[in-house]
């Protein structure tokens, strides 16, 4: 029983995996991670706002394509996993894993009020021995600023009666290869002996975890990786926009740089940055680095670079246009892939929506094939799919790919438009008139 020692302490229940642990937030992070446990032969509970999300999964249905229905669905039957929108369940819990989102407000500063949501309802449930671990992406110092606060005033000791950690989610949506299962784990707790039982939990579950030596470094740790990839995409972006100015193929030089087996590693330019991540997690460090009179240089610059990159497609379509004196005003523009990357369905911060806007502004009567977003229904945009066919394609004045899901028919794409702004290098060596690369 969870607040017991009838069967030991929470320790050595968790390297037996005799434990019931609790998910909030069953998205792109949560579901994964729920999964896991139940394939560990834990018992899991999955709480989520969202009455659509309890409905699938009780349904056996899955809402994300890396997790396949079946799994769900003998999770479920066998009693592993149960999804509720009511938050008393985590009464029943030893462990919470809090998967919630963490956007920016529009002054890009951080909104952990998913965070503190989360946090509020598993203060009203805390109990001896719970162990908490915050996976959501967030500035150094959360967890021990804003979490310890609200557990400790229910008069629980963080490191004594519960424990309370934060451990980076890496997961990448698409990657058959990297999966929650085996993508290395960092841990930090608030105290050495939090570090050591969230350890422990996830010991059981995954393949391979990294202790480090307290929160913050782990809450930093995510921000690295990700600003990491922001800057060296804002790089790649810059140098893109240069070569085009020179008149140089930056897809080739990048072919060529990367034979180097030592000291580069590719990175690839693009119509911009999308997804819950790349966009917005480095602007939680810059804003936590301001507090301290840091100004974080290469994280704002790396945003402006990546940001200006749906006006620079926008212009190409123009260009485009231009070849065959039409004007952008009333053209039909096809978009192909409308997702933030290839072979998913996640359109958060797609800069297809930014290209999108930028074009309609324009006057372009705008269209879109995307297999995998039947409705796209963002920021004020709604739009049904079209069917990707050689008759949707020759209907179009100018085609722009701006996402390069595998499922496109690149040959169909080359002979059937007009002409056609590859911005992902998809239809790499087809170098005909018709298609203008980025
Ligand atoms: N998507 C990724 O690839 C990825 C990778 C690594 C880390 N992250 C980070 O993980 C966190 C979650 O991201 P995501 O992509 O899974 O988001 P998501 O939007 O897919 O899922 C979050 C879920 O939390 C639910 N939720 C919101 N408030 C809740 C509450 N108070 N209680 C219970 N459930 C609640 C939402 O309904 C939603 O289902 C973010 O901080 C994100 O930055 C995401």
């Amino acid at each position: 029983m969870p607040g017991s020692n009838a069967q030991g302490d929470l320790l050595s229940r968790l390297k037996q995996k005799n434990f019931t642990a609790a998910v909030l937030g069953l998205g792109y992070v949560g579901l994964p991670l729920a999964v896991e446990y139940a394939g560990a032969g834990v018992s899991v509970i999955g709480i989520d706002t969202d009455g659509t999300k309890i409905r699938m999964i009780r349904a056996g249905k899955s809402y994300i394509g890396d997790i396949p229905s079946e799994t769900i669905r003998e999770a479920v039957a066998a009693g592993r996993l149960r999804a509720t929108s009511d938050f008393s369940a985590l009464a029943e819990a030893d462990t919470v894993n809090i998967c919630v989102p963490t956007p920016l407000r529009k002054t890009k500063d951080p909104d952990l009020s998913y965070i503190v949501a989360a946090a509020e309802q598993v203060a009203k449930y805390v109990h001896k021995d719970m162990l908490i671990v915050l996976e959501s992406t967030t500035y150094p110092g959360t967890t021990e600023e804003v979490l310890v606060p609200m557990f400790e005033k229910k008069g629980l000791k963080v490191g004594r009666d519960i424990f309370l950690a934060f451990s980076p989610e890496r997961v990448d949506p698409g990657n058959a290869q990297f999966t929650t299962k085996n993508i290395p784990r960092v841990v930090g707790g608030v105290t050495p002996r939090c570090t050591k039982v969230a350890t422990a939990l996830y010991t059981g579950v995954l393949e391979n975890v990294h202790p480090v030596s307290c929160a913050s470094v782990a809450e930093m740790v995510k921000l690295l990786e990700n600003t990491f990839r922001s800057v060296n995409i804002g790089l790649v972006n810059e140098i893109a926009l240069m070569s085009d100015r020179m008149g140089i193929d930056v897809w080739e030089v990048i072919d060529a740089a990367k034979t180097k087996p030592f000291g580069f590693m590719p990175f690839y330019p693009g119509p911009g940055i999308g997804g819950h991540c790349i966009p917005l997690d480095p602007f939680y460090l810059s804003w936590k680095a301001k507090q301290y009179g840091f100004e974080s240089r290469f994280i704002e610059l790396a945003g402006v670079i990546n940001g200006q990159m749906p006006h620079y497609v926008a212009g190409k379509v123009v260009d485009a246009l231009n070849r065959f004196k039409k004007s952008v005003n009333g053209a039909k523009v096809l978009m192909l892939g409308v997702a933030y990357k290839k072979n998913i369905s996640d359109v958060r911060e797609s800069p297809a929506l930014d290209i999108l806007q930028l074009l309609v502004k324009k006057g372009a009567r705008l269209s879109y094939c995307d297999p995998y977003v039947p409705v796209l229904d963002e920021h004020g945009i709604r739009m049904k799919a079209e069917k990707f066919s050689a008759a949707t394609l020759r209907k179009a004045d100018c085609v722009v790919l701006v996402t390069d899901h595998d499922r496109f028919d690149r040959r169909m794409i080359v002979r059937e438009s007009k002409v056609v702004v590859d911005t992902r290098n998809a239809l790499k060596g087809c170098n005909g008139k018709k298609v203008i690369k980025l």
